[in-house]
Order: structure tokens, then sequence, then C-alpha cells
């Protein structure tokens, strides 16, 4: 079940659309060119997460693509509808099941918000709504964890500085070599990866942004690699590690090297659906993982609104 809400300015919440009918134009250059931006969130306990982190960094992408997109409000409004519409659908379903029809406070689904540069020669561009089930792989990866593979992003670490126009740190539609890396990963006996730059630093996830933990004594230092590379600003990154200072945790932002990994007491990779998976193998070699740390940070990721 997707339920599907079109920004369209003659109808202020939100146009309600069918998911299952063809609905984009094939000269839309989201589609002809992946030419666009995107935002995945979770809905889960009757709320939206991290709405606001994920408005702005819509914002973000599209300033970096030179794309104009709607208002944070009209996004709000079409979310809300979408939701709603969710919600309706969940109740009309449960009902039907004999589930008492109110929805599952459990249930977790992605909302995302995609705009793209339009048709070719419209003037306009294209901009939805969608929310949809969360995918069972992700919240199983939550509890079996990842085997990752080290892939050459093919990009050095100082690229994002000197060639803006490759859109480094903007979340963008054009998504297919994130996919091609991550079916590479699965035809070698591996389910996820973590990309390095030409030089040697660790990025980040296809989806995802990478965290690392070493224990020292008493304290715990919570490491990301640094922005500076080109890897996209994570939310679930950025919402925990407020958390997790406040915790008490010793933050650090990289660079981090492929060693780095090896030697660190845990490493994750988080995002906002599957949320916080450990890594336990890295290019086929088990790694150190630690599960009072990851149900700490797991919790932490539960407390972000
Ligand atoms: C390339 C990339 N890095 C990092 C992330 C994690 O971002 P967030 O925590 O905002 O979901 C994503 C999420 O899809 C991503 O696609």
């Amino acid at each position: 079940m997707t339920v599907l809400v079109f920004i369209d300015p003659s109808v202020p919440a939100g146009r309600v659309a069918d998911a299952s009918a063809p609905q984009l134009s094939v000269l839309d250059q989201g589609a002809t060119r992946g030419d666009g931006i995107f935002e995945s969130a979770l809905y889960k306990g009757g709320s939206v997460r991290k709405l606001d982190m994920h408005l702005a960094r819509l914002q973000s992408s599209a300033q970096l693509s030179d794309l104009d997109i709607p208002g944070e409000d009209v996004w709000r409004a079409a979310v809300a509808t979408a939701i709603a519409e969710y919600d309706g659908e969940a109740r009309r379903v449960d009902a039907g099941t004999g589930t008492g029809g109110q929805p599952d406070t459990d249930v977790e689904a992605v909302v995302k918000l995609i705009a793209t540069r339009g048709p070719e020669g419209a003037g306009h561009g294209t901009s939805w709504v969608t929310v949809s089930p969360a995918p069972a792989l992700g919240r199983e990866q939550r509890e079996t964890g990842v085997r990752v593979l080290l892939l050459d992003r093919g990009y050095d670490s100082t690229v994002a500085e000197r060639a803006p126009w490759l859109l480094m740190g903007a979340k963008t539609l054009s998504y297919a070599v994130n996919m091609a890396a991550l079916r590479h990963a699965r035809k070698n006996d591996a389910d996820d990866v973590i990309f390095t730059s030409s030089d040697g630093r660790v990025l980040e996830g296809p989806t995802s942004t990478v965290l690392l933990a070493t224990r020292e004594g008493n304290e715990k230092r919570l490491i990301t690699p640094t922005l500076r590379t080109g890897i996209l600003p994570g939310t679930t990154q950025g919402a925990l590690f407020g958390l997790a200072e406040e915790a008490g945790w010793k933050l650090g932002y990289g660079p981090v090297v492929p060693q780095d990994l090896l030697d660190a007491d845990a490493v994750w990779l988080v995002s906002s659906v599957r949320l916080l998976a450990p890594v336990t193998a890295i290019d086929g070699q088990p790694i150190a993982t630690d599960a009072e740390l990851t149900a700490e940070l797991s919790r932490l990721i539960d407390a972000i609104e």
C-alpha cells in the first residue's frame, strides 16, 4: 500500500492521487535524467521523525542543484495529507482483518519527499510525497547486522571543494551508482557497502552514514567521517551526535581511514529508516561488535523526534 500526494498550487493541502496508476510525464527530467532531489523519513509512533531536518536538507539539496522547489509549509501540508491518508488506509485494512480498526503503533513507514526539474520545456518542477510500508529487511538488519565491502567511489576526498557540479553533499535522485554498489555487495556475499575515496578515506554507505566507537577506560568516543569529503550530511548522525554528547560521549569528525574501522570497538551504518545497523564484517573479515553500545545508541536513536 503506497499513498501518493502531489504538490499542486490549485490544491493547498496536496492532491491525493492513485500510486498504482501512471502519474508522471515520460518527459519529466526526474525520470529521463535523474535530475531531482529527495528525502526519506521514518513515520513511526504517530509522527514523522526529524521532519525539520529533512526539510532543511531538501532545501539545501535544492540550492546546490539550482532547483526551485515549494516552500517548507507546502511540504508540511502535503506530508500531513499523505499521513492522514495512510493512517486511514491502514485502519480500513485493519478493520477488514478484524484487528479492531486501530493502526498498529509499531508500524513503520517510509515518507518520501521528491522534487524534480519537471517535464522538459515546462518551466516548472514536479513535487510529490509518498508513504509506503518500511522494508522488512532494514528492521531485520538492526538485529542481525550487516557484512560490508569497502568499495572505491573513484573520487578523491577533496573533490567536493574543486567540483561543485558533482553535487556532492546533495541528496539527488541519481542513485543508480549507489544501487549498483549494493548489488555488487550482494553478489559477493555481503549485505552493504562502505565507500572509500581514491586517496583512501572512509566516506559513507550508499544509503547510510558510517559511525565508529572507541572505548578508552570510561571514555566512549563516537566518530564519523568529516563532511569535507563530500559525503551527505546524515540527519540520523546529526541528531544522534547531539543526544550522545548529552549522554557523555566524546565526538569526533574524521578523517577516517579503513584501518580505523578495523581497530574500532564497534562500527555501524545509520540512516533514517533502517536506523542503526551494526557492521559485523568488512571485506569478509569479522570485526568487533559491542552489544552494550549498540543497545545504548539504539535507545538514543529511538528517542529522536
Ligand atoms: C548517501 C547517503 N548517506 C547518508 C545517508 C543517511 O542519511 P539520513 O540519516 O539523513 O537518512 C543516506 C540516506 O539515505 C544516504 O543516501
